[in-house]
């Protein structure tokens, strides 16, 4: 193991420091119950939201996650205090006064841009780094910034950060997106909150996690007329901070689809338990297509090994759709089914990454454009693979599950990111996973 030392030449012991990989034994079976934890992109936009609240806030269920952390660490930076304990964040930012959200931060998370709207809408002038790239695509701003600048704002891009003033507030407009964009109605919304009149959005994104924002502003006394449809009309504060009160972070569809995936490429009975079936329809439908049994109480999904694995044509797109975010895992498991299954990406243009890492796993995959075709009946090889992003690395795991041998997966700071307990999880589920340091 490398010996790593800081500047003052100490040495440095804590976790994070060291490269950590996961050993995976493969041809396992799973079996039994796993608790889904909140929903790491529901909890970012509502933590970026108390910058908007006037009081302390309990949140609950938050998972416990990489990218919670770093949002916590730059509300702190602004000047809020937090306190995170077992799923539980106290988050008080009545002291915030700073509205420089820093590169240090923002190149860890690009998820950082939510707290443009609110700092704007709470101070009247915002500095926040440009986020940038990443592994799955360009990523543009450009349509957040649009919106806040037909709600008055002036916005200059300098030494790569967004410099961003609304003399005398923000002012509610009519605005159209282009595309829908999930971090980017989300950043409106909130802006709109507390702007000076109303606001109409058109085409905003429906994802659970945008509608439970809309509801806890909603809850917190601001007027949102058409919550859960793609136009909202929201009564602004006219720069007044809002009484948000207390709540709970929905459950995580994304960890619980992961999951079912890897019922489904085993081909194990597996249940989900604290999930909100309702959420998981676009990915229970396609599990069913592929010849599984799914059955669902309130908040539970149990799957079913199928006779014979049948292959399917996936095409991403925005919520009820199938989500972009669980391409990976049934790219992982088409390579089991019977027959040749196409899967077209239409909201990233590089979200392809895992491809090759998966190809060294033996998979027979051909990347054309946005579209993959993936041959079925492969039997995998363990090998040594890298994570790329946070849902290729979890497409990784599940195939190691069917591969010959032990697989390594490295990189998995990309999963610490986005999966609570990931090798907890699975474990009590029967699987043979460990975490190793390099
Ligand atoms: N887009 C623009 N201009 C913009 C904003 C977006 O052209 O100003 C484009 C994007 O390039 C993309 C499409 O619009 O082609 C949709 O992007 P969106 O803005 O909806 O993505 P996001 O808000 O940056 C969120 C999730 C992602 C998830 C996508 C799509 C959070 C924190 N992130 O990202 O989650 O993939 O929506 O559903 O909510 C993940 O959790 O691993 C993850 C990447």
């Amino acid at each position: 193991m490398k010996l790593l030392y800081n500047l003052n030449n100490k040495l440095i012991t804590t976790r994070k420091y060291f490269m950590h990989y996961l050993s995976i034994e493969g041809k396992q079976k799973l079996k039994g119950y796993v608790s889904i934890s909140g929903a790491k992109n529901s909890a970012l936009p509502l933590l970026a939201a108390s910058l908007l609240s006037k009081n302390k806030i309990n949140i609950s269920n938050v998972p416990d996650v990489a990218d919670v952390k770093t949002l916590l660490k730059l509300l702190e930076n602004l000047g809020a205090t937090s306190k995170y304990d077992k799923n539980h964040v106290v988050i008080d930012t009545r002291e915030v006064k700073s509205a420089c959200a820093n590169y240090d931060i923002v190149r860890k998370m690009r998820a950082s841009i939510l707290t443009l709207g609110p700092l704007l809408a709470r101070f009247g002038h915002c500095e926040v780094s440009m986020p940038g790239g990443c592994a799955i695509g360009q990523r543009p701003i450009d349509l957040h910034l649009k919106a806040l600048e037909k709600m008055g704002a002036k916005i200059e891009l300098k030494d790569g950060y967004v410099l961003a003033t609304a003399e005398g507030g923000l002012k509610g407009a009519t605005i159209i997106f282009d595309k829908v964009t999930v971090t980017g109605s989300e950043n409106i919304i909130m802006a709109a909150s507390l702007a000076h009149g109303v606001t109409k959005l058109l085409n905003v994104a429906k994802e659970p996690e945008v509608v439970q924002l809309c509801e806890v502003l909603e809850n917190a006394g601001v007027k949102i007329d058409g919550i859960g449809s793609a136009n909202l009309t929201i009564v602004g504060s006219y720069g007044k901070l809002i009484d948000m009160q207390d709540f709970r972070v929905i459950p995580d569809r994304i960890e619980a689809g992961t999951y079912l995936c890897a019922g489904a490429i085993t081909n194990s009975k597996m249940t989900i338990t604290d999930v909100i079936p309702t959420h998981m329809e676009s990915i229970t439908l396609k599990l069913m297509q592929m010849g599984f049994g799914i059955e669902t109480t309130q908040d539970t999904i149990t799957i079913l090994p199928a006779d014979k694995i049948l292959p399917v044509d996936i095409e991403t797109s925005e919520y009820p759709g199938f989500p972009t975010d669980m391409q990976a895992q049934f790219m992982a498991l088409c390579t089991q089914a019977d027959g040749t299954s196409i899967i077209d990406e239409r909201l990233f243009e590089n979200r392809f990454m895992h491809v090759s890492e998966l190809c060294r796993m033996g998979t027979n995959i051909k990347l054309k454009g946005h579209s993959a075709t993936v041959e079925g009946n492969t039997d995998l090889n363990s090998a040594d693979v890298m994570a790329t992003d946070l849902r290729a690395s979890s497409a990784l795991i599940l195939a190691a599950f069917v591969a010959t041998g032990t697989t390594k997966v490295h990189r998995i700071y990309h999963l610490d990111r986005g999966y609570e307990d990931l090798e907890g999880k699975f474990s009590k589920l029967g699987a043979n996973i460990q975490r190793l340091s390099e």
